[in-house]
């Protein structure tokens, strides 16, 4: 395996622009705690998304709805004493930016203040351009998120790929145009074919991130829980497992079980 150079540069927005301009490609994970964000900082991760997948992950719900503003910016501000170098994006949860931007706007300074966070993200296109307006006025950078977009699932009804029919690429892509045009500083594309990720990239000049999205995008994001093995029971084809954590976890656990049990934990050397 290669070594990665990585740059000492804090990851600012802007640093995240000249990579997609220069084409090198950008690396996100999301992470929900200290101890996972100083790995990640430290192994060179570009963006750290303190995604409301912490919902899922963190609290066992069945979906992204259910996480609370409070428990967001609990989880942001853990990651945020974890990180010296990687640009901080956090996800705005269900229910405190859709149809009243002033709330929104309010969601949106409660995480940068309580948390020390870089950016927020929110699902949507033209149904929340008017919470995206007013956060941006207020200089708090956005990142956009279309296509399979988690926080609507109870209107999708499944996980599927989405725009996969022309009327709904189309609006993805007008919602992308609106998103940049509005100030947004890159956009995620959730489960959407590669062409249409592709095309996207192409016309939009600020950075794409998909998650099955494609390889042409600017750059890539995946649940570090997912990546790691630590969730087994989601696969979707995109999702490329780096290491069977859930095996390792399980195992070293099993030992210290039985290390008790037999008498063998502690010896000699781990007593006083
Ligand atoms: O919450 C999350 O983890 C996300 C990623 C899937 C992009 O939004």
């Amino acid at each position: 395996m290669s070594v990665i150079k990585i740059s000492p540069v804090k990851v600012t927005t802007h640093v995240l622009q000249e990579m997609k301009v220069k084409g090198e490609k950008i690396a996100m994970l999301t992470a929900y705690d200290y101890s996972f964000a100083k790995l990640l900082d430290e192994a060179g991760m570009e963006v750290i998304l303190v995604g409301d997948s912490a919902s899922n992950v963190m609290a066992g719900h069945r979906t992204t709805l259910p996480i609370t503003l409070n428990e967001m910016i609990y989880h942001a501000s853990s990651v945020v004493r974890g990180i010296k170098r990687a640009l901080v994006v956090v996800d705005l949860p269900f229910g405190t930016y859709q149809g009243n931007s002033k709330e929104a706007l309010n969601s949106a300074i409660r995480i940068m203040k309580e948390s020390g966070a870089d950016a927020v993200k929110l699902e949507g296109g033209s149904e929340i351009i008017e919470s995206v307006d007013r956060i941006l006025s207020a200089g708090i950078p956005i990142m956009g998120h279309l296509g399979l977009t988690p926080q609507s699932i109870n209107k999708f009804g499944t996980y599927t790929v989405r725009a996969t029919e022309e009327k709904e690429a189309n609006k993805l892509l007008e919602d992308a145009h609106l998103l940049e045009n509005a100030g947004c500083f890159s956009l995620v594309l959730e489960k959407i074919p590669a062409k249409l990720g592709q095309k996207v990239a192409k016309e939009i000049k600020v950075p794409i991130i998909g998650i099955g999205a494609g390889k042409w995008v600017d750059g890539q994001v995946l649940v570090l829980h997912d990546m790691l093995g630590i969730t087994t029971q989601f696969s979707p084809r995109f999702l490329r497992r780096y290491h069977n954590l859930s095996e390792e976890i399980k195992g070293a656990v099993s030992s210290y079980i039985h290390d008790i049990k037999s008498l063998d934990f502690p010896n000699e050397r781990e007593q006083y």
